[in-house]
């Protein structure tokens, strides 16, 4: 016997009875609101600050398990994409969702490269930063500044235009990124060098000095496309949730996506690598480890990079990195705080605090000693992070607009403040 899918409540108040439909799982707030209401009063709401229990899409992007450890785009494996694939490719998969034939990758590919360039008057607009600008301020500001170089990209319905600008986001960031990066180190803008691959020449416009062409090892180029993949996307994520309420309103793509680099600019979101670094240099040797724990569970402190508001179970994203980690420091010499690093793990996995608060390495524990052995200083982690995450933002981004279901995004609130108070005029109360 199948089973219905259907709630029923009572609303105590009244002793109605209602019949909620349940459809994968979730009940329609707006069946909600029939309980109760009235031609007077209005219908119950939901309360939900932050969103805990309330999905505001269906989506076919990525998926994630939480209790398992279980994370996909478009249903493969990260831990196969992150070992066979590349970042464009990823890229391709999460926007249009299959993998690319040879063909389309080819022309995909080929438009990236093309696309590396921006606008002289882009540069003046960088420029204009102060010395000491944060690079994720220019991030957001320039990305939001493309909107006013490509106006045709408010056509947000138009299929081509839209392929256009997606090209254009994925193509320049990593331009903006490192010119963000250039400016603070006062050294000049380094253009594209459209030999390279994305990786390649995301870390040539960094590093490049005098050198007539830029050849990073192959191995921190690989070491960077497996970082850039394994942040592409993260479903609805703060950020990715920014991306949408703003193109809900039907804004050209740079406004949504410029809305995504300020919510990840947030310490909440994208600044805890930064914060595991900080902590690991604090801790300073293997055996400084257990003291600090000791810290940890009496409340005094917290053990950054670990935990996660969806992961219960080691984040996949973290054993990837901790792999890559070995490969980076072929090259670069190991980090001392790695070793901080594994012991603080070893004994946090078998400490009971963690095991049963279901706390482990989140993808934030490893990568900021990856960043800080390629030369990263800490402003530039979450530029490293919003890169690759365009990908995703600009999936969630076409998804919302072809989603028929979808709306403005605009939420009720629970009304706190005083009512019908009469206003007395400033000339009369300052007397
Ligand atoms: N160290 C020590 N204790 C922790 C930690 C931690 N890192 N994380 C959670 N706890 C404890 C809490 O104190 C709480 O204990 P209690 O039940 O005795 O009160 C319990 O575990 C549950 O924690 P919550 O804070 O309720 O979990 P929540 O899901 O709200 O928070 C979060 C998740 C914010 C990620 C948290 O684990 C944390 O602060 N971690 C450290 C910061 C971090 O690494 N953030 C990066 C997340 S990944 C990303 O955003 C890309």
């Amino acid at each position: 016997m199948t089973q219905k899918q259907t709630l029923t409540v009572r609303d105590n108040r009244t002793g109605d009875e209602y019949e909620l439909d349940i459809t994968d799982g979730a009940i329609r707030a707006s069946d909600v609101g029939k309980i109760g209401k009235t031609e007077d009063e209005a219908g119950l709401a939901v309360y939900d600050p932050g969103f805990t229990n309330t999905a505001s899409t269906r989506s076919a992007v990525t998926f994630i398990d939480g209790d398992k450890g279980i994370l996909e785009y478009r249903g493969y494996p990260i831990e196969q994409l992150a070992e066979s694939s590349n970042f464009l490719e990823v890229a391709y998969l999460l926007i249009y969702g299959e993998l690319p034939t040879r063909e389309q990758y080819e022309r995909w590919e080929h438009e990236i490269t093309f696309h590396t360039f921006v606008h002289e008057d882009i540069k003046t607009v960088m420029r204009g930063f102060r010395y000491d600008a944060h690079p994720m301020g220019m991030l957001l500001s320039s990305v939001g500044a493309l909107s006013t170089f490509y106006p045709e990209a408010r056509n947000i319905t138009d299929e081509q235009i839209r392929h256009e600008q997606i090209v254009r986001l994925i193509a320049k960031m990593p331009t903006l990124g490192a010119w963000s990066f250039r400016h603070a180190q006062g050294k000049p803008y380094v253009y594209p060098d459209n030999d390279l691959s994305y990786a390649e020449n995301f870390l040539s416009m960094l590093f490049r000095m005098s050198e007539p062409k830029y050849e990073p090892d192959p191995r921190l180029t690989k070491a960077l496309e497996v970082l850039f993949i394994l942040h592409a996307d993260h479903e609805q994520n703060a950020s990715a949730n920014a991306v949408r309420s703003v193109g809900s309103t039907q804004v050209d793509p740079y406004s949504a996506v410029s809305a995504g680099i300020a919510a990840l600019f947030g310490p909440l979101h994208g600044g805890a690598n930064e914060a595991v670094l900080r902590m690991l240099k604090r801790i300073g040797s293997k055996e400084k480890v257990p003291a600090f724990i000791e810290g940890v569970k009496n409340g005094d402190e917290r053990l950054m990079g670990f935990g996660h508001r969806v992961y219960k179970n080691y984040d996949p994203r973290a054993k990837i990195i901790k792999k890559a980690c070995d490969e980076v420091f072929e090259v670069t010499g190991v980090n001392p705080l790695l070793e901080v690093a594994q012991e603080l793990e070893k004994i946090a996995l078998e400490d009971d605090y963690f095991v049963s608060r279901k706390l482990y390495p989140n993808v934030d524990f490893y990568s900021g000693l990856i960043y800080e052995a390629l030369q990263f200083p800490p402003e530039m982690f979450t530029v490293l992070f919003a890169i690759p995450r365009t990908a995703g933002w600009l999936a969630q981004w076409i998804e919302l607009v072809d989603d028929p279901e979808q709306k403005i995004a605009r939420p009720k609130q629970i009304y706190t403040g005083g009512r019908e108070l009469d206003f007395v005029p400033a000339s009369e109360r300052w007397k």
